[in-house]
C-alpha cells in the first residue's frame, strides 16, 4: 500500500470547525464529563456518562467483532495492567519511552518541545539537541519567559506493590496493552493451538503521564487501547501482512461512517520511529485541531519476542511443522485508541442543517455505534392507552437493543433530542395506533416516516441493524 494522501490540513475541512461544539454537546447530553469535577477536576482524565459509555462500548464491540468474531486467526486476551517491572525494562520503555520536555524559567510551566509553536516538525535528532531552543529562539507560549534546554521525560506512571514503598517495590501502570500479548505469547499459542500467522488482541486501559495532554479526550493520561499483535514469519511475510492490515484498518473507520476524505496515512520518518519499530504508518484523522494520529500500524520485527526471550531465558520461538523450521515470529501491530476512535466517530457524525427556519443538530452515527437504537415516543401522553402501548413496544425492543421511552416534551422537541444523541429510529404511537395497531417509524437522517404494524417494530429494527452491520 502506498501513501497516497499528501493532503495539507487546509485543503480538508474538519467535520466540526470548533472543538467546543463537541465538548459542550458531550457534557450537556451526557457523553463525557471532566473527572472529579466537584473537586475542580483532574487534568487529562475524563468520565464517560450514560450515553458516552454506550458509544464507547459499541466502538469496542464493533472492533472486537471485526478483529476476533469474524476471523479464524485471531484470539482475545485480557492481561493485567500491572506487570512484572522487568517487562518494561526489557521492552525498552524504562529507557526510551519519553518525550522532550522544556520548562519556562519564569512560570515553571512544562511543555512538550515538539508541540510548541515554531517547533512542530522537528526531527528526532533536533528534539534531542541541547541548543535547539536557543537556536530557534523559542519562548514560553504563556508568558514569553525563557525556556530550558530539552530533557527526556519518561511517560510511565509508577506505583508500589505491597506494603513496603522502596525501589524494589516499584511497578508501572502499563503504557500499552501490547506487552501482555508478548509475554503471554507461548501460553496463548499453546491454549489456542493456532498456527502462524495468527493474532492476539486486547482492549484495555493504558496510562501515560503525558506532558501536554489536551484537546478533550484526544490525549489523556488514562485511556483505553484496542491493540492487535499479529505473529508472522520473519521478513517478507511480515512486510506483506503490514500492507494488508493498513488498508483493512483504515477501511474499518470508513465502514462505520467516517468520511474517507478526512482520513489519510502518514509514514514515520526513520528518525521518528519508536524504539521497537521497523516501519510505522499512522492512520490520521482531520480533527478540528489538525491532522492527528488515530491509529498506528507497526512492523515491530522480532524486537519484542527476542528481547523477552533473552531477558527470561524462555524460548519464545515457533516451530513450523510444515517446513520444520524454528524461528522467532515477527509482529505486525495495529494500535488503536478506544477513546480516540469514539471521539472521531462523534465528531465526524456531527451535522447541523436548517429545517423549517430552525437549526437541526443531529449525530449521523452508524446504527451499531449509536447509544440508543430506538426511542419510543407518545404523541399524546395524556392518553393512558397510548403510553401503555409505548411501554409494551419499548419492553419488546429492549430484549434485543438499547431502547428508551421519553414523554417529557412535545413530539417535535422529542425528535430533536433523539437526533442530537444519534438515535437512528424513533417510534411514535398516536391515537390512530389505538384503532389500527399501526405506529410510525421515523428515520433520523432522512426524517422520513412510515406506518408499520406495532407487532413488527422489533423485527424491523433488528433487521435494519443487521443490514447496516459491515
Ligand atoms: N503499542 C503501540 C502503541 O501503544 P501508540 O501509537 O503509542 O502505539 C496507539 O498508541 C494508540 O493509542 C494511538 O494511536 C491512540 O489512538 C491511542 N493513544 C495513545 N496515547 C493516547 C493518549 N494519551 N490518550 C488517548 N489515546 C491515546
Amino acid at each position: 500500500m502506498t501513501l497516497s494522501d499528501p493532503l495539507e490540513p487546509e485543503s480538508v475541512a474538519p467535520a466540526v470547525a470548533d472543538l467546543d461544539t463537541i465538548v459542550s454537546l458531550s457534557k450537556r447530553r451526557g457523553f463525557v464529563f471532566p473527572s472529579s469535577e466537584i473537586y475542580g477536576g483532574i487534568n487529562a482524565v475524563w468520565d464517560y456518562g450514560p450515553l458516552g459509555v454506550e458509544l464507547k462500548n459499541n466502538v469496542k464491540r464493533a472492533w472486537w467483532r471485526s478483529m476476533v468474531q469474524l476471523r479464524d486467526d485471531i484470539v482475545g486476551l485480557d492481561a493485567g495492567i500491572l506487570m512484572h517491572p522487568q517487562v518494561w525494562v526489557t521492552s525498552g520503555h524504562v529507557g526510551s519511552f519519553s518525550d522532550p520536555l522544556v520548562e519556562c524559567g519564569t512560570c515553571h510551566r512544562r511543555f512538550r518541545l515538539d508541540e510548541l509553536p515554531g517547533a512542530e516538525g522537528l526531527t528526532a535528532a533536533e528534539l534531542r539537541d541541547e541548543g535547539i531552543v536557543e537556536r530557534l529562539g523559542l519562548r514560553c507560549p504563556v508568558d514569553d519567559g525563557p525556556l530550558s534546554a530539552p530533557r527526556r521525560f519518561n511517560l510511565m506512571f509508577q506505583t508500589h506493590m505491597g506494603p513496603v514503598q522502596d525501589e524494589a517495590s516499584i511497578v508501572y501502570l502499563r503504557p500499552e496493552t501490547a506487552q501482555g500479548s508478548y509475554v503471554d505469547f507461548k501460553s496463548v499459542l499453546g491454549a489456542s493451538r493456532k498456527k502462524i500467522p495468527f493474532g492476539i488482541v486486547q482492549i484495555g486501559k493504558s496510562f501515560r503521564n503525558e506532558i501536554s495532554p489536551g484537546n478533550f479526550v484526544f490525549r489523556m493520561r488514562e485511556f483505553e487501547q484496542m491493540e492487535m499483535q499479529y505473529f508472522v514469519r520473519p521478513g517478507e511475510p511480515a512486510a506483506a501482512a503490514f500492507e494488508e492490515w493498513l488498508p483493512r484498518r483504515r477501511a474499518w473507520y470508513e465502514a462505520y461512517g467516517v468520511d474517507p476524505g478526512r482520513l489519510r496515512l502518514r509514514e514515520h520518518a526513520p528518525d521518528e520511529l519508536a524504539h521497537y519499530a521497523k516501519k510505522a504508518v499512522d492512520i490520521e484523522y482531520r480533527f478540528p485541531f489538525g491532522w492527528k494520529e488515530l491509529e498506528g500500524v507497526h512492523n515491530r520485527g522480532d524486537f519484542d519476542l527476542s528481547r523477552h526471550s533473552e531477558a527470561t531465558g524462555e524460548s519464545l520461538d515457533y516451530f513450523d511443522p510444515a517446513t520444520e523450521e524454528r524461528f522467532i515470529p515477527w509482529i505486525v501491530e495495529t494500535a488503536a485508541g478506544a477513546d480516540r476512535a469514539a471521539f472521531t466517530f462523534l465528531i465526524d457524525a456531527y451535522r447541523e442543517e436548517e429545517v423549517r427556519g430552525e437549526t437541526r443538530v443531529s449525530l449521523a452515527l452508524h446504527p451499531e455505534l449509536a447509544p440508543y437504537k430506538v426511542a419510543v415516543l407518545p404523541l399524546l401522553k395524556k392518553r393512558a392507552e397510548i403510553v401503555e402501548l409505548c411501554h409494551r413496544i419499548k419492553a419488546d425492543l429492549q430484549r434485543e437493543v438499547m431502547a428508551v421511552y421519553d414523554d417529557t416534551a412535545a413530539i417535535g422537541k422529542l425528535y430533536r433530542r433523539q437526533d442530537e444523541i444519534g438515535t437512528p429510529w424513533c417510534v411514535t404511537v398516536d391515537v390512530g395506533s389505538l384503532e389500527d395497531g399501526a405506529v410510525t417509524i421515523r428515520d433520523r437522517d432522512s426524517m422520513a416516516q412510515e406506518r408499520v404494524d406495532a407487532g413488527r417494530v422489533r423485527s424491523i429494527i433488528v433487521d435494519r441493524l443487521a443490514a447496516a452491520r459491515p
